[in-house]
């Protein structure tokens, strides 16, 4: 359970943890299911293969076994979290939220949970929540996850949309900073004028599902590329350079960007733009395509294990996504 307010503190990244289902489905899969190739989904997407939760799971089965392996990595008990955010967009059920089937399959026994809404951007958001409470003394111990199946919502009858999608999970345990991979500063923005062009329509209060809505495949992800693709490039490189001036910083001190794996040629813009060489920016979206909430932490864990940082350094994880949302956050490693 979560506590009244004490002091200000620093708070800390303290263990990463990350699920990815063991199938895979690759370009050469799709190619079977609609008119594409492999040659374009790479050329256009960077994307070479996506990984597929079984019929059976949801993405609360993910989000635990990413949230285990952070908190064993973050050498703390299941119970000593007092706090649980999930960023998703599909939630195993519209309610209860997605934390609380994880509050229960990990034994966070009377933890606080409750999901966040705020799609490829919106693991950043929830740790910036739990940033907040854990820097104001009302949680000590908090876990920060971000989880999908957009399988679940992917339509594979549609060449634009089914090529780009993955499934996964990745997680953080966030604490009073003891000095390393702390968070520095985090920010968020949206624009709900620009709410259309990426979204699920039905399902929701403003388009129940009916079979009207089914028949018309509106319960599975829709959105406008081009408009979307030429948005994410400009926010992105706009939020990144007002990241690093409201800290303080340059481009040049940045050691590694962590953006939202999107469109690897989103990616390649945006670094272009800001002058960046592909060097300094992490992407595994060839392995496992857009997982959405799930991607910054999925690629935070493989950062964190490969060795790749030392100490001091600084990272900058910047997301892009539907609402329209966005979020950064600068962490010293
Ligand atoms: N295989 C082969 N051809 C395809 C195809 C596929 N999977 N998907 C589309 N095409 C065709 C189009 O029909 C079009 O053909 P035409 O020129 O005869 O009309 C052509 O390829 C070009 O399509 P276009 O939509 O202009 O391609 P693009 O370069 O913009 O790439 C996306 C499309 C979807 C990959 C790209 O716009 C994108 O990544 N957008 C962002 C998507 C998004 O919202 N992501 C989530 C946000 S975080």
């Amino acid at each position: 359970m979560t506590k009244s307010t004490k002091e200000i503190r620093k708070v800390s990244i303290v263990g990463t943890g990350a699920y990815l289902p063991e199938k895979v489905l690759t370009n050469h899969d799709l190619e079977k299911m609609v008119d594409t190739s492999d040659e374009w989904i790479t050329k256009r997407t960077g994307i070479k293969e996506r990984r597929i939760v079984d019929n059976g799971l949801a993405t609360s089965d993910l989000a635990t076994q990413a949230a285990l392996r952070a908190i064993e990595d973050a050498g703390v008990s299941p119970k000593d979290v007092d706090l649980i955010i999930t960023s998703t967009i599909t939630p195993d059920t519209l309610f209860p939220s997605t934390s609380c089937y994880v509050q229960e399959k990990i034994g966070a026994t009377g933890a606080g949970a409750f999901d966040v809404l705020a799609a490829c951007a919106g693991f950043v958001y929830a740790l910036s929540i739990g940033q907040c409470y854990v820097s104001s003394g009302a949680a000590d111990t908090a876990l920060i996850i971000g989880a999908e199946c957009l399988s679940k919502i992917t339509d594979y009858t549609d060449r634009t949309s089914c090529i780009l999608f993955g499934d996964g999970a990745g997680a953080a345990v966030i604490q009073k900073s003891k000095g390393r991979h702390e968070i520095l500063a985090t920010y968020l923005g949206a624009d709900g004028s620009q709410a259309g062009i990426l979204t699920l329509p039905a399902g929701g209060s403003k388009m129940p599902t009916s079979y009207q809505t089914i028949d018309e495949r509106m319960h599975f992800i829709k959105f406008r590329g081009k408009e979307v693709f030429k948005l994410a490039i400009n926010t992105l490189t706009d939020l990144i350079n007002d990241t690093i001036e409201k800290c303080g910083l340059t481009v040049d001190d940045v050691d590694l960007f962590i953006p939202h794996q999107s469109n690897f040629r989103i990616i390649e813009a945006t670094m272009e733009k800001l002058g960046v060489p592909m060097e300094k920016a992490y992407f595994n979206i060839d392995r496992y395509g857009n997982t959405s909430s799930a991607s910054v932490p999925i690629a935070i864990d493989e950062v964190s294990k490969s060795g790749r940082l030392k100490a001091g350094d600084i990272v900058l994880l910047a997301a892009f996504g539907g609402g329209l949302t966005w979020s950064s956050s600068v962490i010293r490693w």
